[in-house]
């Protein structure tokens, strides 16, 4: 099959426009997993930190990028004789999931290409009203911003939540599911024009990163956030845990800005704030698997409104990847890049 290279340099020599379209061993499913033949699939930042030599995929994950796809399911791995041959065609033990499936599939990596494994819990439903495009952008972001908002960031309906890199892929999508979970939603970045349009998802405030950024906050919440989602990190999160209320609790999920920061222990301590880490792509498929039941009963009942549509910014052929790349570099991307075969299977 043809898929993205993987980048396997030295860290720090990767560069955007070497990535290609070449061929690679086609994947074959295991016990409890599907092949699916790819139709759409996104870019994340991970996969450009990746192909940089900077985010290694997790041990037994594919090296070829793509932590999300959409397609349709050609395979059921045998659960005894994970082999080629033993691939058959019935249906996959106790899934839900069978051959001529369509569905979205949140991946520890592989899902640029022309095909992919997967374990059958790390599978949702192709919601019907979403393009091809629009499903290829959906896994990564909406899974990430559900855990961070839901499970790890504790969000209620009337809370306020402060979303930094919010014109990011994950970060427009946290606006637009937490508004879905009825908080009030503030939003973060470098360039305040960047962030304008997410009013429109119902971003009642914008804010730019840096040292004015708390007192920003307190003129629209005098007494601050319930909670941050820092897509960012370095010596900003020092600005944004002035940003929160007593007892906020700040999720940090990036480290764009840095790795290390400087913050003060003795507000932290007398303010009762909480700060948590949290990463996706590391975790068991049966952690994936329970996240993703409780997005789709969530979700349900929302996919025909749109409000839960990730936002697209482009989508090339795949063939266009180092485009595609080279894109995503730039960082004046305003939601996912999609990549797409171009022999009409995303008709
Ligand atoms: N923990 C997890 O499980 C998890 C899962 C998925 C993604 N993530 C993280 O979420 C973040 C966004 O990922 P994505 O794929 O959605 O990214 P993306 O769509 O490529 O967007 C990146 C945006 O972040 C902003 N940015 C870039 N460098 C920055 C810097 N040094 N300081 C501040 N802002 C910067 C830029 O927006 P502005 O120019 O508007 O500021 C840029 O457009 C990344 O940090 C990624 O690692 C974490």
């Amino acid at each position: 099959m043809k898929a993205v290279s993987p980048y396997l340099g030295k860290a720090g020599s990767g560069k955007p426009q070497a990535v290609s379209w070449v061929d690679h061993a086609d994947p074959v499913p295991g016990a409890g997993e599907v092949l699916i033949e790819v139709r759409a699939a996104a870019l994340n930042r991970g996969d450009l930190l990746q192909m940089r030599g900077l985010y290694p995929p997790p041990a037994g994950a594919s090296p070829v990028p793509g932590l999300e796809a959409c397609g349709v399911i050609t395979a059921i791995g045998n659960a005894t004789d994970p082999t080629p041959d033993a691939v058959s065609e019935a249906e996959a033990g106790d899934s839900e999931f069978k051959v001529g499936d369509e569905v979205v599939a949140l991946l520890a990596g592989g899902g640029q290409a022309e095909r992919v494994a997967v374990h059958s819990g790390q599978l949702l439903k192709k919601p019907e009203s979403l393009t091809w495009i629009e499903a290829g952008g959906l896994a990564e972001v909406a899974l990430t911003s559900w855990t961070n908002l839901v499970h790890e960031g504790s969000l209620v309906a009337g809370q306020t939540v402060l979303i930094t890199a919010a014109a990011s892929g994950v970060g427009s999508y946290c606006v637009r599911l937490a508004k879905e979970l009825g908080a009030n939603v503030v939003v973060a970045g470098r360039k305040l024009q960047r962030l304008e349009p997410l009013r429109d998802f119902g971003a009642e405030g914008v804010v730019q990163l840096g040292e004015g950024l708390a007192k920003d906050v307190r003129e629209l919440c005098p007494n601050g956030v319930d909670l941050v989602l820092d897509l960012v990190g370095g010596h900003g999160v020092a600005s944004l845990l002035a940003a929160l209320k007593d007892r906020g609790r700040l999720v940090l999920l990036g480290l764009m800005g840095g790795t290390v920061a400087e913050i003060p222990l003795s507000d932290v301590l007398r303010r009762r704030l909480e700060i948590r880490g949290s990463v996706l792509r590391a975790r068991s498929v049966e952690e994936k698997a329970g996240l993703i039941r409780s997005f789709e009963s969530f979700a349900a009942s929302r996919w025909e409104s749109g409000c839960l549509t990730p936002l697209i910014d482009r989508s090339l052929p795949f063939e266009q990847v180092s485009e595609a790349y080279q894109a995503l570099a730039t960082e004046e991307v305003f939601g996912k890049i999609v990549l797409t075969h171009s022999l009409g299977r995303c008709e």
